[in-house]
C-alpha cells in the first residue's frame, strides 16, 4: 500500500479536491502506474456536474498515459518503466461479444472488475469510488495488465494520453462503428476533443465532404485543421438547410459528438435517405430521442451508437500511434495546454473556451 495525491470529488458541483489517498497493492493481474499525463474530458465532468450519477467520494479521470511503477505476480507482458496507455473498457477476451470483436460489450464486466479490497481509501480508511476503473486523477493507479497498451518510445506521454479516450472513441466510431466508405460525405456535430477525432478519423477514412458543426467559431477554425472542408455554426439558422445548401444533399453519415436529445435529433435529420447517424456524446441519464419514424421507414435511414471506439481498444491504440508517427493523425495540435496538477480546476473551467480542444494535466508537476 502507498500513500499519493489525488483530486478527489466529494460533492458534485463543488472543485476537486487534491489530497493524499491510499492505493492498495498490486492485484496478481495489475499494474501500478505512476500516471504522469490525463486529458481532460466531458465524461469527467458529467460526474462533476451530477449529469451522470455516481456514488462519492471519487476520483475522476480517465484519459491516462503513465509509467508502470510495479507489477503482479501473474503479470508477464509489463515490465516497470514501461511506458503505457489506458485501453479503458475492461473485458475479459472469452465472451461471446469479447470473440466477437465486441469487446466494449463485454457481458462478464462484472467478473473482470471485482477486486478483493478497494483500490483507493482516504487516509482514515473509508473506500473511495475511482471512474470506470481507472480513477486517472492520482498519481498512483492500480490498472488490470489487459486494460494498458505499451506506447511506442516517439510518442510523447502528455499526446499519448488523448488516445485512451477521445482519439479512440472518435476515429473507433467511424471506422468500426458507422464503417466510413471513401468518397462519402461526412457530418460531425460537437468539435471538442471526441468532434476532432471524428473529423480525422473521417479525413483517414478518406470522405469526400466533412462538414463540421459547433457553435463556437474557434472550434469551427480548429476543425478545419483536423480536416473539415466546410463548417456550420449551429448557433446561427438552421443547420439542416444550410448543409444542404453546402452539400446539395443531406450527408451520407453525421456524428453526435455533444450529448442532447436535440444534437441527435439534427444528427438524423442532416441525413440523405439510407444515411446512417452514429450517437457518440453521453446525454444525461434518462434523456429520451424524439425522431420522425418516417425518417426510418420511407427513407431508410440508420441510427447507431458507438461506445469508447467499439471494440478492439489495444489494437487500435497501436495502430493510431503509428498513424500519429507517420503525420496523418493529429495529436500535438489537439493538446491546446499542459497544466500542472494543481491546475486542475482551472482546466475544467478552461474547457468551456472554444480556443481549447484538449487540456492535458501533468500530474508529477
Ligand atoms: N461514446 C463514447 O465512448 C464517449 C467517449 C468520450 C466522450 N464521450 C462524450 O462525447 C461528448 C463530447 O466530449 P468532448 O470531450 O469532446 O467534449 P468537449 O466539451 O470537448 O466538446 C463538446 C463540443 O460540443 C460543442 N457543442 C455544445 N453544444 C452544441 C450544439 N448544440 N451544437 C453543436 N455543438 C455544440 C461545444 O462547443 C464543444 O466544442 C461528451 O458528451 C462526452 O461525455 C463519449
Ligand atoms: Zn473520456
Ligand atoms: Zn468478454
Amino acid at each position: 500500500m502507498i500513500d499519493t495525491q489525488a483530486a478527489v470529488l466529494t460533492a458534485v458541483n463543488e472543485p476537486l479536491e487534491l489530497t493524499d489517498i491510499r492505493v492498495d497493492d498490486p492485484e496478481p493481474h495489475e499494474v501500478r502506474v505512476e500516471v504522469t499525463n490525463v486529458g481532460l474530458c466531458h465524461s469527467d465532468l458529467h460526474y462533476m456536474t451530477g449529469t451522470v450519477p455516481t456514488d462519492l467520494p471519487v476520483v475522476v479521470g480517465h484519459e491516462v498515459a503513465g509509467v508502470v511503477e510495479a507489477v503482479g505476480a501473474q503479470v508477464s507482458g509489463l515490465r516497470p518503466g514501461d511506458r503505457v496507455v489506458g485501453a479503458l473498457t475492461p473485458s475479459c477476451g472469452r465472451c461471446t461479444n469479447c470473440e466477437a470483436g465486441r469487446s466494449t460489450q463485454c457481458r462478464r464486466l462484472e467478473e473482470v472488475r471485482r477486486r478483493p479490497r478497494p483500490a483507493f481509501r482516504t487516509t482514515d480508511g473509508r473506500p473511495i469510488e475511482r471512474l470506470g476503473d481507472i480513477g486517472a486523477f492520482s498519481q498512483h493507479v492500480l490498472m488490470r495488465e489487459t486494460a494498458l497498451v505499451r506506447l511506442p518510445d516517439d510518442v510523447p506521454l502528455h499526446v499519448g494520453c488523448l488516445l485512451a479516450c477521445c482519439v479512440i472513441t472518435g476515429v473507433g466510431a467511424v471506422f468500426r462503428g458507422a464503417q466510413v466508405r471513401p468518397g462519402s460525405t461526412v457530418a460531425v456535430i460537437g468539435c471538442g476533443g471526441v468532434g476532432s477525432a471524428i473529423i480525422q478519423g473521417a479525413r483517414l477514412a478518406g470522405a469526400s465532404a466533412i462538414v463540421a458543426i459547433d457553435l463556437d467559431d474557434a472550434r469551427l477554425k480548429a476543425a478545419r485543421g483536423y480536416g473539415a472542408t466546410h463548417v456550420i455554426n449551429g448557433g446561427e439558422g438552421d443547420v439542416v438547410a444550410e448543409l444542404h445548401r453546402q452539400l446539395g444533399d443531406g450527408a451520407d453519415y453525421s456524428f453526435e459528438a455533444v450529448g442532447s436529445a436535440r444534437t441527435a435529433a439534427t444528427a438524423v435529420a442532416l441525413l440523405r435517405p439510407t444515411g446512417t447517424a452514429c450517437l457518440v456524446g453521453i446525454a444525461p441519464g434518462g434523456t429520451e430521442l424524439s425522431i420522425p419514424a418516417s425518417d426510418f421507414f420511407f427513407e431508410e435511414k440508420r441510427l447507431i451508437g458507438s461506445y469508447m471506439g467499439s471494440g478492439q481498444a489495444r489494437q487500435d491504440i497501436l495502430q493510431l500511434a503509428r498513424l500519429y508517427q507517420q503525420g496523418r493523425l493529429l495529436l500535438d495540435e489537439m493538446v491546446t495546454r499542459v497544466i500542472p496538477f494543481d491546475e486542475i480546476n482551472e482546466g475544467f473551467e478552461a474547457m468551456k473556451s472554444g480556443d481549447v480542444t484538449r487540456i492535458v494535466v501533468d500530474l508529477q508537476s
